[in-house]
């Protein structure tokens, strides 16, 4: 994926971006362009502002400790709640009858609740959580498809100090016992299926398998999604969802103060090694950042309605389906199920039932858009979209300019978001209410951000020249590792690029990426062994050994390439001389993978190769082959140390 950076603009786009930026300021909630001056001049104090968008129990004394860098933390001595902060305050300001969450589910049902209703089941869900046992500071296992049921267990956790540790139900049972065991959970929310299409799938049996595998018997909860028609059996230490909330209903639970560097939730992540990393937030900072980006970039104020299509398992799903948004006092849209499900004018139905006015999505979503064609979108009416915006790949220059015309009638401005898992909340974008857009380029980092582009010996280079994307100030919604993890996390994103002897602390990234003249920062794609896959990012090395760990494949390589559109996972492997039966070979490697890691990452191509192309160091140039799989052209070759494969990868490609 390390294609040249498009050319951004044409002097047409920027007029037309123009006109569409000063329609959208007229009712911009941040208009104020010297935001950035003014954060640059007054930081760390600037992130006071980002911390008056929350209520706090008790107030923070410093806003930004570094003496243990770079462990920062933010907002210390300050305690609140992030439930009370996402549900109670709204009560409290006269909203507890609008709409918190609309809920579309994938069989045409429509489930609508109020902030009161919200306030409601949380506190059912907490009563009952701690009537099972689980205490401040405990984490529980969340594993389920995008339901109500998911948000409001989040909140539950929250209400009471409990970390929640949401894993994506499309995961499968081993991932699932990884993530259980690394966290040491003691509770399991789940549910009994999904439907699939129309077809139900047993969810309950893949926990079950799941928790069969752990040493303990840890209290489960099941949701039932599937109705009365599937009956569901309930093992010992099983409890139904319903039935608690009846039984907890109306149970008064006061939120628990927690301090603002408490941990708020685990996320995995993958990152270059073979194992899913635990990731932590801290609860201050983190709600923080992301209230105050959904405000600043997507422009949210309360009563405005929002959705993102992002599943809850991905960070996309915490900050900007959960606590920004709620924090806000948002309309939250959740949509379960396949956009393409029943027919393709799904996704333009639900912009139009609920009157959406920020939409959220991926490129990958988009380009799936752009193939089934305008006319889905035509067919609509989608007046009430005043904001688009897009994350978790780049966007190139003309999925952006479909994106623009067929989705936003070229009046919405586009936001293209860049942010992590690790970052918690967006880092670059432009300020839809402040900044021109160019499509191609995330943006500019937000006030208060400050990134460089450098070489590998962590020189900056100058606009225009491509490197490694470093962040060199830290953020209120940084990664926050638990002490177990600082090992680890030290060597994955700050050994790099820092000058320890000078206490200098630069983040890196893990992308390479280029910056313009104005600022503006174009990502480029990974620099490491990380591939990304249906936007979801997955460590090559657990799904190469997942790959040979099939009898009679020797090596294997897994890009990421869209040869089919879609981003999908190609996986090019060496096979044993004496083994001929390629086919069955193929058959058992995407066996592997799904049963490792799931069914959505299942690989779109499997192609056998005599050997991988490496370097002189024996590292595999996953860079020819993402060329060879995006057909791009490919770019100096110099460092392979068989460069005579290129050419017989291409014939197999062709041929395969
Ligand atoms: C990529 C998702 C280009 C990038 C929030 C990053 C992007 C990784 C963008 C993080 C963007 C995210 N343009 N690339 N706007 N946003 N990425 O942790 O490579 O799932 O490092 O977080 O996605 O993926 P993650």
């Amino acid at each position: 994926m390390d294609e040249e950076p498009s050319n951004p603009e044409s002097p047409d786009d920027a007029a037309e971006s123009r006109r569409s930026l000063s329609a959208f300021q007229r009712d911009a909630t941040v208009t104020d362009g010297g935001l950035r001056e003014q954060f640059d001049r007054e930081w760390p104090d600037c992130w006071a502002d980002a911390a008056a968008l929350l209520e706090w129990a008790e107030p923070y004394d410093e806003i930004l400790e570094d003496d243990d860098a770079p462990f920062y933390r933010w907002f210390v001595g300050g305690r609140l709640n992030a439930a009370e902060n996402c549900v109670d305050r709204h009560l409290e300001a006269g909203r507890k009858n609008q709409v918190a969450l609309r809920w579309e589910g994938k069989r045409g049902e429509r489930r609508t609740y109020t902030y009161h209703d919200l306030h409601r089941e949380v506190s059912a869900v907490a009563a009952a959580l701690r009537d099972l046992g689980v205490e401040e500071d405990d984490v529980v296992t969340c594993y389920l498809p995008k339901l109500p049921e998911l948000p409001i267990t989040m909140l539950a956790c929250t209400r009471i100090g409990a970390l929640h540790n949401v894993v994506f139900a499309g995961f499968a049972p081993d991932a699932l016992v990884e993530r259980m065991a690394g966290t040491d959970s003691s509770a399991l929310v789940t549910c009994d299926g999904a439907f699939r299409e129309g077809t139900a799938v047993n969810q309950k049996r893949k926990a079950d398998a799941a928790l069969a595998e752990l040493e303990a018997t840890v209290p489960t909860i099941v949701v039932d999604r599937l109705g009365p028609e599937n009956e569901t059996r309930l093992g010992p230490e099983q409890y139904d969802y319903g039935t608690l909330v009846e039984r907890f209903d109306g149970a008064d639970v006061p939120p628990v103060p927690r301090a603002a560097t408490d941990p708020l939730f685990h996320i995995h992540t993958s990152g270059t090694t073979g194992e899913p990393q635990r990731m932590t937030h801290a609860t201050g900072g983190y709600l923080a950042g992301t209230a105050w980006t959904s405000r600043t970039v997507f422009d949210l104020s309360p009563g405005d309605t929002y959705w993102c299509t992002a599943d809850l398992g991905w960070i996309t799903g915490h900050s900007y389906v959960v606590y920004g948004p709620l924090s806000r006092g948002a309309t939250v849209v959740l949509a379960e199920g396949s956009l393409r499900y029943p027919d393709r004018h799904r996704p333009w139905e639900i912009i139009e039932r609920n009157g959406v006015e920020v939409f959220y999505t991926t490129p990958g979503v988009i380009r799936t858009f752009m193939k089934w064609g305008e006319s889905f979108p035509a067919e609509h009416d989608r007046s009430s979209l005043r904001l688009l915006g897009t994350v978790g790949e780049p966007i190139g220059p003309d999925t952006w300019e479909w994106y623009h015309t067929h989705v936003g009638d070229g009046r919405c401005p586009i936001v293209d978001t860049w942010w992590q898992t690790e970052t918690g909340a967006i880092l670059l974008s432009t300020i839809p209410g402040v900044d021109e857009t160019k499509p191609g380029a995330a943006g500019p980092p937000l006030p208060g951000v400050e990134a460089a582009v450098v070489d590998a010996d962590g020189r900056e280079l100058p606009p225009g020249e491509p490197g490694y994307l470093t962040l060199t100030k830290p953020w209120p919604s940084m990664l926050s590792p638990l002490e177990g993890d600082r090992y680890w996390v030290l060597a994955e994103y700050w050994q790099q690029f820092s000058d320890r002897r000078a206490d200098t602390w630069r983040y890196f990234t893990g992308d390479r990426a280029v910056v313009d003249e104005d600022g503006y920062v174009t990502i480029i794609g990974r620099a490491d062994d990380v591939v990304t896959v249906g936007n979801r990012r997955l460590g090559t090395a657990e799904l190469e050994a997942a790959i040979t760990a099939v009898d009679g494949v020797t090596e294997a390589a897994a890009v990421a390439g869209s040869a089919g559109g879609d981003t999908d996972l190609y996986v090019f492997a060496t096979a044993a001389q004496e083994r001929t039966d390629r086919d069955r070979l193929r058959g058992a490697i995407r066996d592997a993978v799904v049963e490792r890691v799931g069914r959505f990452v299942e690989p779109a191509a499997v192609v056998f190769t005599p050997e991988l192309p490496e370097t002189h160091s024996g590292k595999t140039m996953y860079r020819v082959l993402e060329s060879i799989v995006d057909d791009a052209r490919l770019e100096d070759t110099e460092p392979l140390r068989n460069p005579a494969i290129v050419g017989e990868l291409e014939t197999l490609w062709e041929s395969g």
